[in-house]
């Protein structure tokens, strides 16, 4: 089977896995205070927090902004936990459409804004595709609204050179294995806002304030240090697979584009046919493991207040994603092609 989910681990990530062991210092030492800092600096943000998962990463930035009783925007295409995460928290989430790059819809967004008055407004950088966070900002300046961003699939995506995680007043990361920076299980919550980062602190740290124990071990932190350093590399994999895939497939498939402003980091290569079923069965029966990336829309998932969103509601029944990580092999590549073009009676193109 080629997989899409596929961590892989060096004789690097064992030696601290071992050293820690034999240190007999597994928890809230130097890994998590190395691993915080450097990924800190790395996405270019004063303070980061680590904590057990992506999801909690969001729920605590939401308690952090007190979004109790308030509404909070999220895109209909998503991952679950970026909803779920809302309601655990308190708010009252609403969903706006997606844009032609599986992203919130910032027209749609302002309608809202202007219906919903919310308080937090909570783009997903999908698939490893920053969302338009100039236009977020823009409205954010506005009308006043704090911008949450959900980079859990995008860590080292880049939007105008700048890295995603480090544009809204915060945002949350997630490590789990599938990630482009796994460590198993984990997440951060990363701002430049002191303020934000006192409140961050309040419902982590024990002390006067009822908190929570959402700390990863050393271990995480070791594997994640290893893994960070490999980030960039491994990203620039990822982008040279995407436009191989791009250029073999444009044509049969609609293929995800990259926005002008943006570094993508192709988490996922997600496609787009009306013969979305056919074409995953076919997929799998050759032992590629395409997946659909999601069935659901958020709305319709959790009964939640939304707009109309008919982008949304098309993509849900023809997006389907394929194997894109940087392990895969050159065989693998041209296997997947081919089977895709053959999957719509396409031969593969003349020079390759
Ligand atoms: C967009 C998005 N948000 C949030 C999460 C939640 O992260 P975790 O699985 O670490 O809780 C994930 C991933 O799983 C995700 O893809």
């Amino acid at each position: 089977m080629i997989k899409i989910i596929e961590p892989r681990f060096s004789q690097e990530e064992k030696e601290i896995v071992l050293e820690i062991l034999n240190s007999g210092h597994i928890t809230r030492g130097k890994w998590t205070n190395l691993f915080q800092e450097e990924f800190a600096d790395y996405i270019g943000v004063k303070h980061l927090f680590t904590l057990c998962s992506g999801t909690v990463a969001l729920f605590i930035a939401l308690k952090a902004l007190e979004v109790e009783d308030r509404y909070v925007v999220v895109p209909a295409m998503s991952f679950m936990a970026t909803i779920d995460a809302v309601y655990l928290a308190g708010g009252i989430p609403v969903v706006v459409d997606v844009d032609d790059y599986y992203t919130m819809d910032t027209n749609q967004l302002e309608d809202a804004v202007k219906k919903y008055n919310p308080k937090v407004v909570l783009p997903v950088h999908l698939y490893g595709q920053p969302a338009d966070m100039d236009a977020i900002l823009w409205l954010s300046h506005r009308y006043g609204f704090y911008v949450l961003e959900d980079a859990a699939q995008a860590h080292g995506a880049e939007w105008k050179d700048k890295r995603v995680g480090s544009l809204g007043h915060l945002s949350a990361f997630s490590f789990y294995a599938s990630k482009n920076l796994p460590m198993g299980e984990g997440g951060a919550i990363a701002t430049n806002d002191d303020k934000i980062a006192n409140s961050i602190k309040k419902w982590i740290d024990f002390g006067d304030h009822p908190a929570f124990n959402l700390r990863i071990t050393e271990f995480q932190a070791g594997i994640g240090y290893v893994q960070l350093k490999k980030l960039e590399e491994n990203n620039k994999k990822r982008r040279e697979i995407a436009q191989k895939y791009k250029q073999h497939l444009n044509g049969g498939f609609v293929n995800p584009e990259e926005r002008e402003e943006a570094y993508h980091v192709y988490h996922l290569y997600t496609l787009r046919h009306p013969n979305r079923d056919q074409i995953v069965a076919y997929l799998k029966e050759r032992g590629i493991d395409a997946r659909v990336y999601y069935p659901y829309l958020l709305h319709q998932l959790r009964g939640a207040e939304h707009l109309p969103a008919p982008r949304a509601e098309r993509f849900k029944k023809e997006v389907f994603s394929i194997p894109v990580h940087p392990y895969l092999t050159e065989e693998d590549i041209n296997t997947i092609i081919e089977s895709l073009l053959a999957s719509i009676g396409l031969a593969p193109h003349p020079l390759y």
